[in-house]
């Protein structure tokens, strides 16, 4: 790490940034030198991924200003994505600055073609292309559109843009959100690399655990004011989580209930083509059963197939000792089925609608007694908004809001449509350790109510804190199901691998 005396890559002075009704970020002063990785941390809605964007010249603050190698880039007009990518600052984040329809090695040299006699020189471009992929550990195919990538391999390539733009500063936002235990380990070898090369790095993560792998220093975030900012040697994970939820968290898995009832859910010789195979599985009432595996394993389409969402080719599903056959989503959801999705932007709202809209969808017949009960309507998503402690208006359209708010939200509409089985594909991505505890409490709530849950999760932790039993996956096959003493990381890791 650089010494005092060395200039800050970027450094906001007093910085303050309004959207109608909401104070994002509130007198905000920060800076990050060469070499130093700063995790920015703080609750859905604190205001970390505004400061970011104001730094990387997306918005423009409403007061103070912003200092790029000391040239205050705010007095000037015109600073921009553009601009603050020409000064060196890169940013990773799950709103796509890449070209969908171009492939990944034209998007990483867009606007720096490497020429040759005056032509696009597409041998040094691949050279210089395959030496960063080489760096990043990466095997991601460059030569597929964009859109045809998964999140993960998108957000690898915007990396690599980063890396081949010389950046002197990358912003991290939520980046392993998406990202596989094995992915995050090889993340952490090339911040270490990067740092080492003198690059600024702003981290921002709510898997608290990863502050402590990388990161120096940290800045915490409370409705948009920096209440915290210190040396990460000098805290530890409890500390950190009191700074970011203002309390102490004695508890963040509730006690598991203990009370079962007849089978929910049963699945015998459950197929779908390549995705799985002779999937036996059963959920009672007042169950929550775990799915581990790693990318690819078949849990997503697993999910989606009992949901009616995704064709299978074999084996037979009973839905409390009926036999059922789902074909959409809408027969699922008549018996009492609701799936909270991984892309809750793409599948699981409508991004336009407001915050009841949203939440009443699945349940509007209710409302629907001769006309439209809007009152009531109202009411009653308030009410699981509130429950949920969703931090929005009712009004309020989903798609500016924080991504710990949607994700809420997405659950909320199947609490109020009483669902009686809730199968949650990665529930706490992007979720803020308070929030986490919350979804938690509210599956520990809904079992104790006799509701059944199915939880895929890339986090053992989060799978052992709160599952009864867990399924793991391998290559579409469940290879074991473990509970009791055998739930722990280290054996449901070695039957992940198919070991
Ligand atoms: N373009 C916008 N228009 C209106 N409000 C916005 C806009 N962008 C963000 N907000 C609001 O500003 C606040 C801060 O949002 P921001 O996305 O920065 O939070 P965050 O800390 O990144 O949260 P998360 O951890 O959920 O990603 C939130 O209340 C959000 O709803
Ligand atoms: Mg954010």
């Amino acid at each position: 790490m650089g010494g005092p005396a060395e200039q800050p890559i970027i450094e906001l002075r007093d910085v303050s940034k309004s959207f109608p009704g909401v104070r994002a970020l509130d007198h905000v002063s920060f800076s990050l030198r060469p070499g130093e990785c700063r995790a920015l941390v703080g609750e859905n809605g604190a205001g970390k991924s505004t400061l970011a964007k104001i730094i990387i010249g997306h918005y423009t603050p409403s007061e103070g200003a912003v200092y790029v190698g000391g040239t205050n880039v705010t007095e000037k007009s015109g600073y921009n994505v553009r601009s603050s990518q020409a000064m060196g600052i890169a940013v990773v984040h799950q709103e796509l600055q890449l070209i969908p329809e171009m492939n990944g090695l034209e998007n990483l040299f867009i606007g720096s073609y490497a020429k040759r006699f005056g032509l696009v020189d597409r041998k040094a471009m691949m050279r210089k292309a395959a030496e960063i992929m080489d760096f990043l550990g990466s095997s991601v195919d460059l030569t597929v559109p964009i859109k045809e990538l998964r999140m993960a391999e998108k957000q690898i390539i915007q990396l690599a843009k980063a890396v081949s733009m010389q950046a002197k500063m990358i912003i991290m936002d939520e980046l392993t959100a998406v990202l596989q235990e094995k992915e995050i380990e090889n993340i952490y070898r090339i911040i270490r690399v990067l740092k080492q090369r003198g690059m600024g790095i702003i981290y921002i993560s709510h898997r608290l655990d990863e502050i402590f792998e990388v990161c120096d220093t940290y800045t915490v975030l409370c409705d948009g004011r920096m209440i915290h900012s210190g040396e990460v040697a000098d805290v530890d994970k409890d500390r950190l989580i009191e700074m970011i939820i203002g309390r102490e968290m004695t508890q963040i898995f509730p006690p598991l209930n203990d009370k079962f009832g007849a089978p929910v859910l049963e699945l015998k010789g459950f197929s779908a083509g390549k995705a799985f195979r002779n999937i036996d599985l059963t959920v009672r009432a007042g169950e929550v059963v775990g799915i581990a595996g790693l990318v690819g394993a078949g849990k997503t389409e697993l999910l989606n197939a009992i949901f009616g969402n995704y064709r299978t080719t074999g084996g037979e599903m009973y839905w409390k000792g009926e036999k059922v056959n789902f074909r959409k989503p809408s027969a699922a959801i008549r018996k009492g089925i609701g799936l909270v999705p991984d892309e809750r932007k793409q599948l699981g709202l409508v991004m336009n609608f407001n915050v009841v809209h949203n939440i009443t969808l699945p349940s509007l017949k209710r409302f629907k007694k001769g006309t439209m009960q809007h009152k009531q309507e109202r009411e009653q998503a308030n009410q699981v908004a509130q429950l949920m402690r969703v931090k929005a208006t009712p009004q309020q359209s989903v798609v500016k809001l924080s991504g710990g708010n949607q994700q809420k939200i997405v659950i909320s509409k199947w609490v109020l449509a009483d669902s009686e089985l809730f199968l949650f594909d990665e529930p706490t991505r992007g979720i803020d350790v308070g929030a986490k505890a919350e979804i938690y409490k509210l599956v520990g709530e809904l079992t104790a109510k006799g509701k059944s849950v199915i939880i895929v999760s890339p986090e053992l932790e989060e799978l052992i804190g709160t599952c009864h039993r867990i399924y793991v996956m391998f290559e579409g096959e469940f290879q074991t199901c473990v509970s009791g003493e055998q739930k722990t990381q280290s054996h449901i890791i070695s039957k992940l691998l198919g070991v």
